[in-house]
């Protein structure tokens, strides 16, 4: 089986898996013989590619061109990064294989630098009170919730409300039209034809799913203004757009109905790095200092320190903003799933997470992969042949990213 573009598609070949349109109708069975027709219907649909039956020759090929000494050295220092996984285990065995090929045939990654080089660590005791009761009172001001945020939550509350009432309080910004209009003409969606309104974008995505994705859009670009010397923002937009776009992939093919929800929770998953990053400028740089120096994974240098990790810290904003519930669920639970009220789409940002991560795309802080929690890999039930497809389509979309990421 390989994945072949809709514009490359062939009459005759044997569809190898079900395709489905956004909203996960069934389009076309696996098994059935592809005609012209199923290609324009794909087409109408913005499917940028399915998966056909037989062997991938130039895959073949491209797998052929691979330097061995490349491939040796990317193994290497990708072994090193993930000191904390067992890679015994299936899935991630298949996880790292499809990584380091991914990661040769991609730049060179920046986490893998400076891995080892100690700095010198601030002796500071760490804060005394519980961090989480801190947060609370009034010397620390959360950021505001994004005034869009709010109404867009008493747009989608009212059920008279349409498509024209959520582009009417979008259209407000015309920062975050512009940005929402390039994602949805983006390879994300594939739609095939260019989309202008907002309405016409509701009306193609979904009330909920489109309302979804504005707020957590304008919740993440309300962070813009964090010192390069803590976090490199380009670089922590891409981890968590990246997480998203995996996420959402991930629940498509679980045949989840909450496809944009998890792409915002993949969005908004280390949203509480970027108030500690903020809020906590000193309290960060010993951390991210510590877990370096000591070569452990931050969210636990987190909580050894402050006595929570940034999970619960991107919890306690999206209670305060009431977001739905779902998403704390999600974000709260993304490194611990089996701990959640509701383990599966807590699991799908938990691997989503790890995947980036083990691809290299962008960072939120955190140099080294994070564990796979077992319970949650077994919620999931994903044979550890699917990465192969799943990695491929994420790929195409990844490509989009660096071009949004800098609207
Ligand atoms: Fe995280
Ligand atoms: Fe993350």
């Amino acid at each position: 089986m390989y994945t072949v573009k809709t514009d490359k598609l062939r009459p005759g070949q044997i569809l190898a898996e079900q395709v489905r349109d956004v909203n996960g109708r069934l389009l076309l069975a696996s098994g059935n013989e592809i005609q012209p027709n199923h290609i324009r219907i794909f087409k109408i649909w913005g499917i940028s590619e399915v998966n056909v039956a037989g062997a991938d020759r130039q895959k073949e090929n491209d797998k052929s061109e691979l330097d061995p000494d490349l491939v040796e050295q990317v193994r290497g220092s990708l072994m090193i990064l993930c000191r904390h996984l067992d890679l015994e285990h299936p899935a991630l065995k298949e996880l790292f294989e499809q990584a380091v090929k991914f990661r040769c045939r991609n730049e060179p990654v920046e986490a893998e630098r400076n891995l080892h080089a100690a700095e010198p660590e601030p002796q500071e005791p760490p804060p005394k009170q519980n961090f989480l009761d801190q947060l609370h009172k009034k010397k620390i001001i959360l950021p505001e919730i994004p005034s869009i945020v709010s109404e867009l939550n008493e747009v989608i509350a009212n059920p008279l409300s349409s498509a024209e009432h959520i582009a009417e309080v979008v259209n407000r910004s015309p920062s975050l039209t512009a940005l929402l209009l390039k994602i949805v003409n983006s390879s994300f969606y594939s739609f095939p034809s260019k989309i202008g309104k907002v309405s016409h974008a509701v009306s193609l995505i979904g009330t909920r799913e489109f309302t979804g994705l504005a707020q957590g859009i304008s919740i993440i670009s309300i962070f813009n203004n964090i010192p390069k010397e803590i976090i490199d923002m380009f670089s922590f937009l891409k981890h968590s757009f990246a997480c998203g776009i995996f996420s959402r992939i991930l629940a498509a093919h679980l045949n989840s109905s909450q496809t944009e929800q998890l792409f915002v929770s993949g969005l908004l998953h280390d949203l509480g790095r970027l108030i500690l990053y903020i809020h906590f400028p000193k309290e960060s740089c010993i951390i991210l200092t510590r877990s370096r120096n000591r070569s452990k994974l931050l969210y636990r240098e987190e909580q050894d320190y402050l006595g929570c990790s940034h999970a619960e810290v991107g919890q306690q904003l999206m209670k305060q903003w009431k977001l739905p519930v779902i998403l704390e669920n999600n974000v709260c639970y993304h490194h611990k799933p089996s701990a959640a009220q509701q383990v599966v789409p807590a699991s799908i940002v938990h691997l989503a997470d790890l995947i980036v991560n083990m691809l290299g795309i962008g960072s939120s802080g955190e140099k080294l992969i994070p564990p796979l929690e077992h319970t949650a890999w077994e919620a999931l039930k994903l044979p550890p042949s699917s990465f192969e497809k799943l990695i491929g389509q994420a790929t195409h979309q990844f490509k989009a990213l660096e071009t949004i990421l800098r609207v």
